[in-house]
């Protein structure tokens, strides 16, 4: 039977480290991926990702308190605190393994402003920030030794005694399927953003690992925090990144203002994501936007400028706008991006199940609180990815296998999957499901959101849950069966959708991502908690844990 002390699910950052941390901590280390791993979706973090370096006269609390009131004051401030005072040295082993960061004038690591932040501390390589340290990592990984299980789709967690003891996973190439018995394990699995169509997550992004530990026990929380980006392109919802109002640019209406002047006078078109993209939408939704955007203006800043660090993006929009920002305005609107949210760990990964830890997109250790600041994503990867993997390496080290019935269990979720593929074909196809859940998120759980609409959602995703149990699956096949995958994809996305909506719900204040137009203002006295979502007897089940604040005192949040 296959076996690793260690088994991280999913292959971008926060995985590739967890894998090569657990590894240098004398675990047999194994990392299992739906995709090859540099086709993992952290390679679509674009801007950069922040440090404060104190030779820059740069502290690590200053960079602390702008998260934190990023974060609208629901980030946990001690784990924010060990982020951030992590960040430089990370900064340096990502350099160090061979990332070409853009250095400055003078030759040194060279910055670039991203929003929420009052000083430029976001390292970065040109407009492709998260590709270059996934490539840099995957050599780490190989040179590491770490076993691989590239193009497996995980299908369900193995529990023995109560605990998790291993995972059963298809070889996507073959069609077979295997039991991997591990000690622990670490979900690196990525968040959930194709719950909402359009978003700018890849398509592979479906909640899978919120999903598998969610069902096995595992506490979610602060899930009705989503990011809506302000700059994506309207109908493909692909991301152009906050890079371009880091390098200057501006936002315009349909007359040419600057509307940010009236929501954010000294922080503009830099102020945090949910006050831009809030400021959009008021903006379009009072018709002085261009066909449902606004203008992303570029053109002060200049050909050299925007070859050398914004190339990507240029082509991005050049392609699927028609629009070349070098002489032409881009139009743009908030689209959906991340999630705050996640499985609910503290701060070295740990969740509340014994050997189940979680890293990156798919945790919630509360360093983004309500709101997340550009560029701290990646950041998060890797400090807490690296923290995961040394503290599962140490939590198995002695710690012995749990039994388990390898025939048994390969049988039983063979069982499952060919009951799924034996469906008459008389139901909805997958896709339609996908999309009407998709369509219902971004109707009613955006950056505006209100009681009727959230309630709305809610009810469609119970009918769409009960649509789901007849799935057809056309291909019977085994080889690369992704009509397969992406009807067990769906499963998963639908139970995050659910934790998504009835989490909005809950809470009857707007503080960050969440906006509620029945109650829009924060309201510390009632809502300075974190809402934590379980999987009850008959769906979820909420509950309450208290912010850690240390230092730095909830305050009216200006930009
Ligand atoms: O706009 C961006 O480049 C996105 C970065 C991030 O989400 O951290």
């Amino acid at each position: 039977m296959l076996e690793h002390d260690v088994l991280i699910i999913g292959a971008g950052l926060a995985g590739m480290r967890a894998a090569i941390a657990a590894r240098a901590g004398g675990a047999n280390a194994a990392i299992i991926s739906k995709v090859h791993p540099v086709r993992s979706h952290s390679s679509a973090a674009q801007g950069g990702i922040n440090a404060a370096l104190t030779d820059r006269g740069d502290e690590w609390e200053d960079h602390a308190y702008d998260t934190i009131k990023g974060s609208d004051y629901l980030g946990d401030q001690d784990a924010i605190e060990v982020m951030c005072r992590s960040a430089g040295q990370s900064l340096i082993d990502m350099e160090h393994m061979g990332v070409t960061f853009n250095r400055d004038e003078e030759g040194k690591l060279g910055t670039r402003a991203f929003g929420g932040q009052r000083r430029a501390r976001t390292f970065f390589v040109g407009d492709f920030t998260g590709q270059a340290l996934l490539h840099v990592m995957f050599e780490q990984l190989i040179k590491s030794g770490v076993q691989r299980y590239e193009e497996w789709f995980v299908t369900s967690l193995i529990i023995e005694e109560g605990q998790v003891a291993g995972v059963t996973a298809l070889e996507i190439r073959t069609g077979k399927l295997h039991a991997i018995r591990a000690k622990s394990v670490i979900f690196c699995s990525g968040g959930c953003g194709r719950l909402f169509e359009p978003s700018t997550n890849a398509l592979i992004v479906t909640g899978d690992g919120m999903a598998l530990a969610y069902n096995a026990g595992a506490k979610l929380m602060d899930m009705e925090m989503v990011q809506y980006h302000p700059t994506t392109i309207s109908g493909s919802g692909v991301l152009l990144s906050e890079a371009a109002r880091g390098e200057g640019a501006y936002l315009r209406d349909k007359n040419g203002e600057r509307f940010m002047e009236k929501y954010a006078p000294n922080m503009m078109e830099l102020a945090s994501r949910d006050v831009v993209s809030r400021s959009e939408q008021t903006e379009i939704n009072a018709g002085n936007g261009v066909n449902g955007c606004v203008l992303l203006d570029c053109t002060h800043l200049g050909e050299k400028l925007i070859m050398e660090k914004l190339g990507q993006i240029r082509e991005l929009g050049l392609d699927l706008t028609g629009k070349d920002m070098i002489k032409e305005l881009v139009p743009i609107r908030p689209g959906m991006h991340y999630i705050m949210g996640g499985i609910k760990t503290d701060i070295d990964g740990q969740t509340n199940l014994p050997g189940v830890y979680a890293a990156g997109e798919c945790a919630n250790v509360s360093v983004h609180g309500g709101n997340r600041l550009g560029a701290n994503s990646l950041l998060d990867t890797i400090v807490f990815g690296e923290r995961s993997g040394t503290h599962a390496a140490a939590f198995t080290r002695g710690q012995s296998y749990i039994n388990v019935n390898e025939g048994e269990v390969v049988a039983r979720e063979e069982q499952r999957l060919q009951g799924m593929l034996d469906r008459p074909d008389n139901g909805d196809r997958w896709g339609k499901i996908r999309l009407a859940m998709g369509d219902s998120m971004n109707r009613n759980v955006a950056v505006f959101r209100n009681k009727e609409g959230i309630e709305e959602t809610i009810q469609e995703l119970q009918e769409l849950k009960t649509r789901y149990t007849s799935v057809p699956v056309h291909n019977k096949g085994k080889v690369f069966n992704t009509d397969l995958i992406f009807a067990l994809e769906l499963g998963f996305m639908l139970d995050c959708a659910e934790t998504i909506a009835v989490s909005a719900l809950e809470r009857k204040e707007s503080r960050g991502a969440q906006f509620r137009i029945d109650y829009p203002k924060r309201d510390d006295e009632n809502w300075l908690k974190h809402i934590v979502v379980s999987q009850g007897e008959v769906g979820p089940e909420l509950s309450n844990l208290p912010v850690t604040i240390t230092k730095w005192t909830p305050e009216e949040r200006k930009y």
